[in-house]
């Protein structure tokens, strides 16, 4: 099979897209015949060596986090799917012809490839980041980030809720912003009063998917500080924020059976970018820039 990969830490260039060997479905995972892989930060942070420690890079480098694809090997112990079923999750090195899942959905028949392929890891963290939240319907949630890839599956599952969803972006999202629910702000300096003058005071929750807003600001919009959850502000903890990077509070399997029927519903739409594997380094280069709308989306 062909898989994204590099054996040197750099910029999108080191990229290619070649021969790597086919991996096997271990136990609790199954693996995917891949039909689109999307496109996450952390791809270009792991590539760049960033997420490395400083280490040199051992061996080959591969990519990816989640994807939609048919099953073509189950693994030991996994039950309730079946070769030939279309399915989409996460995962490990995605970004390849081939693919393990070690968390899946039944992919809605009536929506793309792409599609689900961008919803795996989207899903699964803003499922988390809302479970954390408790956010309840009737609720007021501030998302700092709304049309990015978690952004805007945060703002659609929260409004799913029943939840009133303030969500931040640049001046041209904001026609986005209010397509998926949410009401308008504008990010950066003074983002706390626009939130405060669009809620008519404090808000219940605020889903930190950025990381670019002072802590502080954001803790200021909620009664409790622990109402304030970030995914991407690591420092966020110092002033009583929580963070979450997955790991023991993540319900990969439940969260991602919820977006599957949010997509068959049509209460989640995804809007994609799709580009080939070949490509893939213009994709990773727009992902970096920071300012995606909705998802960025491999295709073999
Ligand atoms: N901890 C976890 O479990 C976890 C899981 C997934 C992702 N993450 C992290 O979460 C972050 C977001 O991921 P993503 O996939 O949603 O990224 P993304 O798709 O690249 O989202 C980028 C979004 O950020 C918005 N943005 C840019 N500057 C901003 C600012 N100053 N304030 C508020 N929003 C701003 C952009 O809006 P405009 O286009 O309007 O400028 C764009 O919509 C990344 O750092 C990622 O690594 C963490």
């Amino acid at each position: 099979m062909r898989a994204l990969q590099f054996s040197e830490y750099g910029s999108p260039e080191v990229l290619t897209w070649g021969d790597a060997p086919l991996p096997h479905a271990g136990p609790g995972e199954i693996r995917i015949t891949v039909r689109a892989a999307s496109v996450n930060p952390i791809d270009w942070k792991i590539l760049s060596g960033a997420m490395s420690g400083g280490q040199r890079l051992a061996g080959t480098g591969y990519l990816g986090s989640d994807a939609a694809g048919v099953v073509d090997e189950v693994g030991e112990g996994v039950s309730g799917v079946s070769v030939g079923d279309e399915v989409f999750g996460r995962g490990q090195n995605t970004q390849a012809e081939g693919a393990v899942l070690n968390a899946w959905a039944v992919k809605p028949s009536s929506i793309d490839w792409a599609v689900a392929a961008a919803a795996g890891v989207t899903g699964e963290t803003s499922e988390r980041g809302l479970r954390l939240l408790d956010v309840k319907s009737g609720e007021t949630i501030f998302i700092d980030g709304g049309a990015g890839g978690v952004g805007a599956v945060g703002v659609q599952m929260a409004v799913a809720r029943g939840a009133r969803v303030i969500a931040s972006s640049s001046e041209a999202n904001h026609g986005y912003l209010r397509e998926i629910g949410a009401i308008p702000v504008l990010y950066g300096e003074g983002v706390g009063g626009r939130v405060r003058a669009a809620a008519g005071g404090q808000v219940d929750a605020v889903f930190d998917v950025a990381g670019k807003t002072p802590v502080e600001e954001l803790v200021s919009l909620v009664s409790e500080p622990s109402q304030v959850v970030s995914i991407a502000n690591f420092a966020a903890g110092q002033a009583g924020a929580r963070v979450t990077g997955g790991g023991a509070e993540s319900r990969p399997m439940e969260a991602l059976a919820e977006v599957g029927e949010l997509l068959a519903e049509n209460k989640l739409v995804i809007k994609v970018q799709t580009f080939p594997f070949e490509r893939a380094a213009e994709a990773y280069r727009i992902s970096q820039d920071g300012h995606v709308r909705g998802k960025l989306v491999l295709i073999p």
